[in-house]
């Protein structure tokens, strides 16, 4: 009888224990450092549908991308009706949400699951490969982005990823963007007859993925053409320097203005993390902001910024490590020293590994985010202000004791109290 194999791209995954650092363990592993990192950030899970509407990924993924454009798994079901299994996550979840399947105008959600693309499969591209997501709803542009890059600096240190750079970039907001694709398109009409045909179709339909051209002669030819950066509003050009101070201490951070990513949906920041030990598909995570994507697809207007983290990809660069953690609740309370106060959050995050350190986003009195705080099970408040922001102080609450004291620490004694908390 004729032998039965799986299909081209896609893996068996079966852990064994004998062999801890087989693929398949290294996977399962990575899932579960993912899954208590987005635990400590505070996010909720959310599972949507692995099968869709083929016209929730051509109208947000987009028409012109390879992604819907080449690689979709696309089929009728027995009804005739035009399904696909999902390439990513991003649209199901928004799909999901403007059909009120979860209530709110913030949502803080992650997700873990297959996705599938029809792609040449090769060292870290398959045709089944598993994602994690997480998608950050309600918020416009600000704290949002500095919580993206926060997490990933995470994902690096407890994963130990070797040689990781996190490449940002910001595409401007719509009226720049118009004003650089013509500027390029004009610049690059007259070298048609030196672009490849996928470059052609890019001047087309999508000219900003020109940048991102593997061809050197397109490459070369680019040197010369118009640079986003010049076009860019001042405020997205700031953005892009608070990030990279903000947490240039512990990740390598790269403004890069070719980063334009390969889906239609983004619409300012974007970034992706790359390693130089993965070889030539070196991105293992990658995201930015969509905050168009939800009105696009039907529902108000939401703005949001996500990533996807390809799991296969950042397993095979990730060491092992365990973890078992504390809940701490960081309450800032005026949203004039946010970011500030973000950064000395930032940096706590990383002094103890058994702890969980919620960041309070929200607005509201210091009596809801305590009561918050206690609803989650924290164990302990931490609470700063503009006085303390002077004096380079913090209030440290108990909630373990409802009649304990709450004492005002230095900063150095905050990261010592943090360090023997077990
Ligand atoms: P993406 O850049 O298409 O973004 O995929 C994210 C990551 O998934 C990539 O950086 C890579 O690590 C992994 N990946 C993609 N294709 C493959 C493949 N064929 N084999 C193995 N790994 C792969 C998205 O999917 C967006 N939904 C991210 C996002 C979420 N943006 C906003 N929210």
């Amino acid at each position: 009888m004729e032998k039965i194999h799986s299909l081209t791209g896609m893996m068996d995954l079966v852990g064994k224990k004998a062999d801890k650092s087989e693929v398949s363990n290294r996977i399962f592993f990575t899932e579960n450092v993912l899954r208590n990192i987005f635990e400590n950030y505070c996010l909720s899970e959310i599972r949507t549908p692995a099968l869709e509407d083929e016209n929730l990924f051509k109208r947000s993924v987009g028409d012109s991308s390879d992604i819907v454009n080449k690689e979709l798994y696309s089929f009728l079901d027995k009804n005739d009706k035009r399904i696909v299994l999902r390439p990513e996550g991003t649209a199901g979840v928004i799909r999901s949400i403007i059909e009120k399947k979860i209530d709110g105008d913030t949502h803080r959600l992650w997700y873990l699951g297959p996705m599938w693309r029809y792609e040449r499969p090769q060292k870290g591209r398959f045709r089944q490969f598993y994602q994690a997501g997480i998608e950050i709803l309600g918020y416009e542009e600000g704290l949002a982005e500095l919580e993206m890059i926060s997490l990933i600096c995470s994902i690096n240190k407890q994963l130990e990823i070797k040689n990781p750079v996190i490449k940002i970039n910001h595409l401007g907001n719509k009226e720049c963007k118009k004003l650089f694709c013509k500027e390029l398109v004009d610049y690059l009409k007259p070298f048609s007859s030196k672009l490849d045909k996928k470059d052609l179709e890019r001047l087309d339909g999508n000219p900003l993925r020109i940048l991102d051209s593997k061809n050197p002669e397109t490459q070369n030819i680019l040197n010369e053409a118009p640079k986003i950066s010049d076009y860019l509003p001042k405020d997205s050009l700031d953005l892009l320097d608070l990030i990279k101070d903000t947490f240039s201490n512990d990740c390598n951070i790269e403004i890069d203005h070719t980063l334009v990513r390969g889906l239609d949906y983004y619409t300012g920041f974007v970034f992706e993390a790359t390693s130089s030990d993965l070889g030539a598909q070196d991105a293992y995570l990658g995201g930015g902001r969509y905050d168009e994507l939800c009105s696009q697809l039907g529902g108000k207007n939401l703005p949001a910024i996500g990533m996807a983290i390809g799991i296969e990809r950042l397993a095979s660069i990730a060491n092992a490590n365990e973890i078992n953690k504390t809940l701490v609740s960081f309450i800032i309370l005026s949203s004039k020293i946010e970011q500030k106060a973000y950064k000395i959050a930032h940096d706590l995050r990383s002094v103890n590994k058994n702890l969980n350190l919620d960041i309070q986003l929200s607005e509201g009195s210091l009596k809801s985010k305590l009561r918050r705080a206690n609803k989650d099970n924290a164990s302990y408040a931490l609470i700063i202000g503009e006085e303390e922001l002077k004096s380079n102080t913090v209030i440290v609450k108990s909630l373990l004791d409802e009649n304990s004291e709450q004492s005002n620490m230095t900063l150095n004694e905050l990261h010592d109290f943090m360090k023997s908390i077990v």
